[in-house]
């Protein structure tokens, strides 16, 4: 499915969107270039979860993870971009966090820990400045 993001209005829909289907246990893995809206998108994501559409959501790329109490419990929002590979990702405790809800940036340093049964969602962006969101998995939701 692919999904146009012309502004952050539409970035706030999709993460409803999200937000609704999500069960405790599952990864969203959030891919795209350096500033396409990976933590936006999060963002959005957990403040509907949190019911609180103020929330505090700062990018991860330096704490590596943040998390975050839910009405769906404990979720792990990651920032991979600094990390080599999977066994740093391992260091961070990625066993015990991916049992709860995970949002994950620069997933493909999961390597070989890549869940299956994630929600992936590339974001592109477009000339112009325009985005766009391709997903793929929850073929069933
Ligand atoms: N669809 C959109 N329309 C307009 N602005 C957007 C959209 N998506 C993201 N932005 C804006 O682009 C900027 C970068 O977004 P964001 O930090 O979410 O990117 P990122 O993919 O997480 O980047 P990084 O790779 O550095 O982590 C932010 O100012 C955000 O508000
Ligand atoms: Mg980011």
């Amino acid at each position: 499915m692919i999904v146009p993001l012309p502004d952050l209005e539409s970035l706030r829909v999709l993460g409803d969107w999200v937000a609704l289907r999500l069960q405790p246990g599952d990864a969203v893995l959030l891919s795209g270039p350096l500033g396409a809206g990976k933590t936006a998108l999060a963002r959005a994501i957990l403040r509907r979860l949190s019911g609180d559409a103020a929330l505090e959501v700062p990018s991860p790329s330096f704490t590596l993870v943040q998390s975050y109490e839910t009405r769906l419990g404990w979720v792990h929002h990651f920032d991979l971009w600094r990390l080599e590979g999977p066994q740093a990702v391992e260091e961070l405790g990625w066993d015990e966090l991916a049992q709860d809800i995970v949002l994950v940036e620069w997933p493909d340093r999961l390597g070989a820990l890549r869940p299956a049964g994630a929600l992936d969602i590339a974001l592109g962006m477009l000339p112009g400045g325009a985005r766009q969101a391709v997903l793929n998995g929850w073929e069933s939701r």
